[in-house]
């Protein structure tokens, strides 16, 4: 039995959420590697911040290198490391803001726990659909190809499974839609969502 006793807080997340001007939601990519999801959150992320809402951008550059350091690519770290995200994320949303994360995060079941975790109303999760032939052409960072050698074992879409999202709150196809066509979509989509 963990001896923990929640205090109540004088300031609430309602408090910050109004001193802030905008409704707290956590905005969560995922998609295959190389299918576009940071370089979308980051241009969403930049739109938003341009309009004057508070936002934080999580993706594996400040995460993966720092938090989940110690995590690998296997899928018992694969899940802790969306889980801590997701507390992450939690705490954010409690500090009053628009958060992005941008994670290939594969496993349904995950994504349902964020949801479940974060309340269903501020999860909305955005699946980055690109087929993994061209995700593997572009193969920005060269990781296809040293997975398709055998040498990143475990690597998403090759030998280790993706499960598309069934019921997403938007799709953006980035194969087919330009980035600012697909930001200013989203921002559409989302504006609804994140005014206070
Ligand atoms: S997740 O599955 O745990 O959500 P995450 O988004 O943090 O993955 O990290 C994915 C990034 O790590 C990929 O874009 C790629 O650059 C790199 N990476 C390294 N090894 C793997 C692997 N085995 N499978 C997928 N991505 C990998």
């Amino acid at each position: 039995m963990l001896h923990i006793h929640p205090s109540t807080f004088k300031v609430s997340r309602t408090n910050r959420s109004e001193k802030l001007n905008q409704t707290p939601r956590l905005i969560w990519f995922t998609g295959l590697s190389g299918s576009g999801k940071s370089t979308l959150a980051n241009a969403l992320e930049f739109l938003l911040y341009s309009k004057g809402y508070a936002t934080y951008l999580m993706d594996g550059d400040n995460v993966r290198t720092g938090l989940c350091k110690d995590l690998t690519f296997s899928i018992e770290d694969r899940i802790e490391n969306i889980r801590r995200i997701a507390e992450v994320g939690n705490l954010m949303l409690d500090a009053g803001l628009i958060v992005l994360s941008a994670f290939i995060s594969p496993f349904i079941a995950d994504r349902e726990m964020i949801s479940r975790l974060v309340g269903a109303e501020n999860f909305l999760e955005i699946y980055v659909d690109c087929p993994i032939e061209v995700c593997e052409a572009r193969d920005v960072k060269g990781l296809y190809n040293k997975a398709r050698q055998g040498l990143i074992p475990n690597f998403t879409g090759i030998d280790s499974p993706y499960e598309p999202p069934i019921n997403p709150f938007a799709q953006i196809k980035t194969n087919e839609m330009s980035l600012e066509t697909s930001v200013q979509y989203l921002f559409d989509q989302l504006e609804p969502r994140i005014i206070y």
